[in-house]
């Protein structure tokens, strides 16, 4: 073979499975076709809290192809006594049918199964279910603070450090600023789909998830059932975004299986996503910053509040976003969380530092003005030396080589920092910058690479491509560890048979894979002897990172990033268009160009989409969302985006094989910090509330 060392990572490469995509070679979970296969339907509660009465079922059940109706009084048991994944009990909203209890609007109370989809759809909707209702609360408001809570999660509720209130009092300048985000949807484009069946005595699912192994260790252990009889797939992902792990519809499609004997597939409605799938928990923060007069600060305070429901405690870290930032001689960051009659909110891309960075990064802004000095120079006069609560060196922090990259390409020099003072015809103009920073970790993983009789090599790896390009990434990866051109190589993944790795999640994906693939690679490399014949059934090597990944330094790992807009306002009639936007990221690194500049990109589309235009609004009075579709819920169109550039400085991580950060979440966070600091700029007034709607700017005026 050849020893040639080659340079695949790095380069662009058009995804591996693109034809497949655009041919529609490529089958999505719910189009892998199954013989026998049944159709289950969710049915919803209409009410926001109470008891299910009764499920009127004897009607249904004499509907044409209906072949069973679950609920609370029928449906298999499941266990909830466990510990997940990521180390937290399971949300009990994926105990389908346990109980009469209706703890949110939208709850599942029911499966309909028939020999179609449409007749499963149809007798679901006529299925009557009587209710005992009782009196709900899902309002969330910054007030609501009073009977918060704190609650930890993979991150500390509560950090300390240094005297907060007497470094307030010594400060020159105080920034003292009341935040909130909304309601925030991230339904991706392919709906949550699970088809389910018992073969050979294991349990089979066809999935689509961000992690077959995440799926596969929850259904083992809610069914009860050895995890080696598990088999979860997953091979092409339309998008998670943080909402595909395991929900109601894979456990409806188990149980169902399990009942009829025969495979049953469940597809959520986008409706009922809406309920179903996870959101991102409206936040209510406030920031308080200390400074000297030169902006060197003394006093930093963020406090965050999320909503959660009452069967799952889901902490939004918003204030964890602060921790590693900025250099204080105190810091104080909480977050708290709020139970509610709602749906349990769950990951949703950058969660924590999407909103959180929202509100500290509009908070340094505030203090540049307050201070008159460049926003870029005065979080040049904070950059830390060490993490800022924790001591620990950074692994890599290029921060500043964001700024000033991308203030020399975005012409940031020169810029008259007076805001409202800048007009072309009916437009107001102004620009904006933000910090963005995202944690940059890494899990452990397996993976195994084989040597074939032709001179070709197989990867397999449980990785989760949802869009990312992950599987592309992971062949240029597997290529350079072997010192082959990539078309030697193929990489099987979306499969709980090949053993355990890191879900797709946390921006720690594609580092913990191609980690586990680079020693694997690596090893098979060394063992094969020049011209050494290589048997039918190929040469395989495993590897299992646990041990390298666990002798880790502790360190702070993250990735950065610097974000520039430039929007124009119309104060007649409210309208905010971004003209351009840059974010240049120190993300370790650069596996694929083509994308990970899709991937940041997308991430800044984002934090537009987050700035101007996405909120679901939750009726008080039914406890449900107002247009809970993708033609209620607005989000950025193609007419809403602008030029956008994502572009990198050389960052790789030290303690890396590949050099890898993570790139998945960073380019959303500071994104709407920046649109927001453009808007003050152009109109001389703050916006502190998300999303920065027609009509806010509208009542808020402006300076011109
Ligand atoms: Mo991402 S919100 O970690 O899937």
């Amino acid at each position: 073979m050849t020893t040639a060392t080659r340079d695949s990572v790095g380069t662009a490469h058009t995804r591996v499975e693109g034809r497949d995509k655009v041919t529609g070679a490529a089958r999505y979970a719910a189009e892998v076709p199954f013989a026998e296969l049944a159709h289950g339907w969710l049915v919803l509660s209409t009410v926001a809290r109470g008891r299910v009465r009764s499920v009127e079922t004897e009607a249904v059940l004499a509907m044409p192809g209906v072949l069973a109706v679950l609920h609370h009084h029928n449906a298999p048991r499941v266990d909830t006594d466990y510990v997940g994944l990521l180390g937290v009990p399971p949300d009990l909203t994926v105990a389908l049918f346990q109980h009469d209890r209706v703890a949110h609007r939208g709850w599942p109370v029911a499966l309909v199964v028939a020999e179609t989809s449409e007749q499963a759809r149809e007798a679901a909707e006529s299925l009557v279910v009587h209710y005992e209702e009782e009196p709900h609360d899902v309002a969330f408001c910054a007030e609501r603070q009073t009977e918060a809570y704190t609650r930890d999660s993979h991150a500390p509720a509560v950090v300390r450090k240094g005297d907060l209130e007497a470094q307030l009092a010594a400060s020159a300048v105080v920034v003292d600023a009341e935040y909130t985000t909304p309601e925030e949807h991230h339904n991706p484009m392919e709906p949550h789909a699970a088809t389910a069946r018992w073969e050979g005595g294991r349990l089979e699912v066809v999935d689509s998830n961000q992690g077959t192994t995440w799926v596969a260790g929850e259904l083992a252990s809610l069914f009860s059932l050895d995890p080696a009889s598990v088999r979860v797939r997953s091979e092409h992902v339309g998008g998670g975004f943080g909402s595909k792990g395991v929900r109601a519809h894979q456990v409806a499609a188990v149980m169902a299986a399990t009942v009829l004997q025969r495979p049953v597939r469940v597809v959520m409605t986008r409706r009922q996503m809406f309920s179903l799938a996870g959101y991102r928990s409206p936040t209510a923060q406030r920031v308080r910053l200390g400074a000297d007069a030169d902006g060197r600060l003394r006093a930093l305070e963020h406090q965050s509040l999320n909503q959660t429901s009452t069967v799952y405690e889901f902490v939004e870290p918003g204030a964890a976003a602060s921790r590693a930032m900025y250099a204080a001689d105190a810091h104080h960051t909480v977050n708290r969380l709020v139970r509610l009659d709602v749906p349990s909110p769950t990951w949703m891309r950058a969660p924590g530092e999407a909103p959180g960075s929202f509100a500290l990064e509009s908070a340094l802004d505030e203090l540049a003005e307050r201070c008159g000095i460049d926003p870029i120079e005065l979080r040049v006069r904070n950059e830390p030396a060490a993490g800022p609560v924790s001591g620990l060196p950074f692994s890599s922090r290029n921060l500043v080589a964001c700024f000033e990259e991308g203030a020399r390409r975005f012409g940031w020099s020169g810029r008259d920092p007076r805001p409202g003072a800048r007009r072309e015809g009916r437009w107001l103009i102004g620009t904006g910058t933000a910090a963005a920073s995202f944690p940059a970790g890494v899990m452990p993983s397996t993976a195994a690479v084989t040597a074939e009789a032709d001179g070709t090599f197989t990867v397999r790896i449980n990785a989760a491509d949802i869009g990312t390009g992950a599987r592309t990434a992971l062949t240029l990866v597997a290529a350079d560890a072997l010192g082959v051109p990539t078309d030697r190589v193929r990489v099987r993944i979306g499969d709980s048979d090949f053993g355990p790795a890191m879900i797709a999640g946390g921006s720690m994906g594609t580092r913990s894979w191609a980690w586990a693939v680079t020693a694997a690679a690596g090893e098979l490399r060394q063992s094969l002897a020049p011209g050494a014949e290589i048997p039918p059934e190929g040469i395989t090597v495993r590897s299992d990172t646990a041990e390298a990944v666990g002798a880790l330094a502790q360190k702070e790992r993250h990735s950065f990033g610097a974000q520039f807009a430039e929007v124009a306002v119309d104060p007649a009639t409210g309208e905010v268009r971004v003209r351009r936007m840059l974010g240049i990221f120190a993300a370790g690194r650069i596996v694929n160009p083509l994308t990970a500049r899709n991937q940041l990109v997308g991430g800044m589309i984002w934090g537009i989409s987050m700035a101007l235009h996405e909120e679901a609004v939750r009726d008080r009075a039914s406890g449900g969302l107002y247009g809970a579709d993708l033609a209620g819920y607005h989000v950025a169109a193609h007419a809403d985006i602008p030029h956008i550039e994502a572009d990198w400085v050389d960052d790789p991580d030290p303690d890396d094989p590949v050099g890898i950060k993570g790139i998945g979440e960073v380019g959303m966070v500071g994104a709407a910090a920046a649109v927001a600091n453009a808007v003050w700029h152009a109109t001389g007034v703050r916006h502190r509330n998300l999303p920065i709607r027609p009509d806010r700017v509208l009542m808020a005026g402006g300076d011109a």
